[in-house]
């Protein structure tokens, strides 16, 4: 049986590349997540539009964008959309749905846009993997300096608590024939989740690593950012959050 493949290491046994540089960049990932609930998404992007009344021809940065699901959407209600994310390969993919009003571009949330945006959006938990807290604070800084003098932000997190309180300690699922074994565990404030599973007679491991940031988090990083936090929603019909019940933390800021 071969080696173990995971993200690459270093001497010290510590990974030379970020778990989600590379993690994000495999097909992988794209398999285990293959079953995303597109509509759910679309009802999202038709309620939060609709909630920071969006002018048509309004410019739209989806950040962290992934294949562009919310981008495609975004676009066919009219508005010029650009999908943005560090996955080389998702990008790649994502780009084959290009027309004159939709782009999609490699790009680091941490570095500020070449463009201004009326309204960006950060979707379905793509914050806090990163090892260092300045790069929250720096992606919070480059989103305010993307936005137009009148645009609006949205970060949709997960809702720590809620995640934590229903975690799956250990589930296996099946996905074109490959056995995810998944294992879930809160360390050192983190939510993590271990990915095993064989391809080909192959074995390989994954980690992903999410900062456990609560919204009382948020606000301080935000006050830090000169941000005005304007709303706060729990679910994707953006009802109200509430600490213990609500699946999301939708922020919506300027
Ligand atoms: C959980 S996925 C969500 C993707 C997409 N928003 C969706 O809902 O399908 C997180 C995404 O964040 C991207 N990502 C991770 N770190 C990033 C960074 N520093 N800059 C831009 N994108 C990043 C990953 O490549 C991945 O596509």
């Amino acid at each position: 049986m071969s080696e173990i493949n995971q993200q690459p290491s270093t001497k010290n046994n510590q990974p030379s590349t970020n778990w989600f540089a590379s993690w994000f960049d495999t097909k992988y990932y794209h398999i285990l997540y293959k079953d995303r609930d597109y509509k759910e998404a679309q009802t999202f992007m038709d309620n939060l539009t609709h909630y920071l009344n969006l002018p048509e021809e309004a410019k739209i940065l989806d950040l962290a964008c992934g294949k562009g699901r919310h981008s495609v959407y975004l676009n066919s209600l009219g508005y010029d959309v650009t999908g943005a994310d560090l996955s080389e390969n998702s990008i790649k993919e994502a780009s084959k749905f290009e027309n004159e009003k939709l782009h999609f571009k490699v790009h680091d949330m941490r570095d500020v846009c070449d463009s201004k945006y009326d309204a960006i959006f950060n979707l379905f938990t793509s914050f806090g993997y990163f090892e260092n807290d300045a790069d929250n604070l720096t992606t919070l800084k480059a989103i305010k300096h993307s936005l137009t003098e009148y645009g609006f932000a949205c970060i949709d997190f997960m809702n720590v608590d809620y995640v934590i309180d229903n975690l799956v300690p250990e589930e296996v699922k099946t996905v074109e024939n490959i056995d995810f074994h998944i294992k879930r565990y809160v360390k050192d404030n983190h939510i993590f989740k271990e990915i095993d599973f064989e391809d080909n007679g192959e074995k390989f491991h994954f980690t992903e690593k999410v900062q456990a940031l609560r919204l009382t988090d948020f606000e301080k990083m935000m006050e830090e950012a000169d941000i005005y936090l304007l709303d706060i929603f729990g679910n994707y019909k953006l009802q109200p959050f509430y600490k213990n019940q609500s699946e999301r933390l939708i922020m919506i800021f300027k």
